[in-house]
């Protein structure tokens, strides 16, 4: 058979390739309730399925789909159905996964503005919601990228370009217990050595304290250090901690240091009354990273970086080349995103996020986070009625961690019971939670971020966990 060199479907072929692609994502939308929480698969299992030489010979696409079907959506973790309550789920929403196929479609490239102008606007326009969200100020700038690895990274490579112009052998970088690990994996990336990260420990609501903050800067400075730059949590990964953010301004304006704020996970909650009090603070922050692809609903990948002086990032990144002079046009009117962030070129990620807040309207979104701040603060309501658990830290930022009490079990097995729940759940596939460690101490964790969970997924989920827990603590006991 001919090979098809100009890799082309007809119309026909297209449209029928297309709509069935639509019939499985409508199919998976509409029957995800019912659809296991997880699944995983053997690795030789999965290899006897899917290992093959490189195909040479085409295939039918309506079988590739099915064996898609068959061997890879049903291997993997569903973190958009309504009882996946662990990490940070990713309760997308369809309108953006259709601006993500038609992004992929037109294959902007939006690196430039000669090849992407009207991305670009796009862009401008959906970053410029972000800032105006968390109050930012107008000379505030920013760019989408992968998630919030990428943010932190970018926001701290800007911070140490300007703050350091990249002479950063002396420096200090501080940051509380709780923060997230792509912080600590950014500054390695970037050239800092573990000696300069002052981890310090977090006080009993998990939130960096400002004053051990304010002696740790004293002493770098008495011992001739050079104290450069804070970041503080905007909802930590692990309880939804937030830090003191208006304190920790006060303390960086007088000492000058950066401030970043890491509201990956949290920083969208500024979308709504509450959030934005808890996050109070947040508009004084040098930089901030906030995921789109958490608690704004969004499929993989989008993060965003803000930066107050839009300026630095381009001090930051930008660098030239001959066959990008082309793309240097007018250099005030014209964004080139690629003198913003480490990516030439980019895909269109704030089409998503443009869609969809266009689609439903902020209201939706607004009430959408609201309902994760509440549904964390009934399933607090219910497992303090109950007398299998004590409530490790109350519901914040739609999270909340609590323990198994187990009479009679010793804190190592009542530390394993935690760890095989959570197997517990992901052979049974009804619903799944994480444990983390606080304290020295494995708890459980809920996160209620998904628009689409109701009071009875909690209350059906902890049941389970309970039933998990007595089962577990008969087997130890009888051992
Ligand atoms: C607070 C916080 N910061 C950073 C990250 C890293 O983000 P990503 O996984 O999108 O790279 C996460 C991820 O959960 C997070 O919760």
């Amino acid at each position: 058979m001919k090979a098809n060199r100009e890799l082309k479907l007809s119309p026909d072929e297209m449209r029928r390739l297309g709509y069935r692609v639509v019939d499985q994502l409508v199919e998976h939308f509409e029957n995800l309730a019912s659809k296991p929480v997880m699944r995983v698969s053997p690795r030789v299992e999965l290899e006897a399925k899917l290992r093959e030489p490189l195909p040479e010979e085409p295939a039918p696409v309506d079988s590739l789909l099915d064996q898609l079907q068959r061997d890879v959506w049903s291997n993997i973790g569903n973190v958009q159905h309504q009882r996946f309550f662990a990490f940070i789920p990713s309760p997308s929403n369809f309108v953006s996964v259709m601006a993500d196929a038609l992004a992929s479609g037109f294959n902007p490239f939006a690196g430039n503005w000669l090849e992407g102008s009207g991305t670009s606007q796009i862009e401008l326009v959906t970053i410029d919601w972000l800032r105006e969200m968390c109050g930012l100020p107008e000379t505030t700038g920013g760019l989408f990228v992968s998630g919030g690895s990428m943010a932190n990274l970018t926001a701290l490579a800007t911070a140490r370009r300007a703050r350091l112009d990249n002479q950063s052998e002396n420096a200090v970088i501080y940051f509380s217990d709780q923060t997230h690990n792509s912080v600590e994996k950014a500054l390695r990336v970037i050239g800092f050595a573990r000696e300069q990260i002052r981890t310090l420990p977090s006080d009993e609501d998990f939130r960096l304290q400002v004053e051990s903050l304010r002696q740790a800067v004293a002493e770098d400075r008495a011992a001739g250090k050079q104290p450069f730059c804070v970041i503080a949590n905007a909802g930590t990964t692990n309880t939804g901690a937030v830090d003191p953010l208006d304190r920790l301004a006060d303390l960086c304006e007088r000492e000058k240091l950066w401030l970043h704020v890491d509201g990956a996970y949290g920083a969208a909650a500024a979308l709504c009354e509450r959030g934005r009090k808890l996050l109070a603070g947040i508009e004084r922050a040098d930089s901030l990273s906030l995921d789109p692809h958490k608690w704004l609903f969004q499929p993989y990948e989008i993060g965003c970086v803000l930066v107050r002086d839009a300026r630095l990032l381009k001090k930051t990144f930008h660098t030239m080349a001959a066959y990008l002079e082309d793309t240097k046009r007018a250099e005030e009117e014209e964004i080139n995103y690629y003198d913003y962030g480490v990516q030439l070129t980019r895909g269109f990620r704030a089409l998503k996020l443009w869609l969809s807040l266009k689609t439903f309207g902020a209201a939706a979104f607004r009430e959408a986070i609201d309902h994760g701040f509440e549904l964390a603060e009934f399933a607090e309501s219910l497992l303090r009625r109950s007398e299998c658990w004590r409530i490790v830290t109350q519901a914040a930022m739609g999270i909340v961690t609590f323990r198994y009490v187990a009479e009679g079990c010793s804190e190592s097995e009542i530390n394993e019971i935690h760890r095989r729940m959570v197997e517990m759940m992901t052979e049974d596939s009804f619903a799944f939670a994480n444990s983390t460690a606080l304290r020295g101490q494995t708890v459980m964790r809920l996160c209620t971020i998904n628009p689409r969970t109701t009071e009875e997924d909690v209350r059906a989920t902890i049941k389970q966990l309970e039933q998990f827990g007595r089962e577990l603590q008969t087997t130890i006991k009888t051992k």
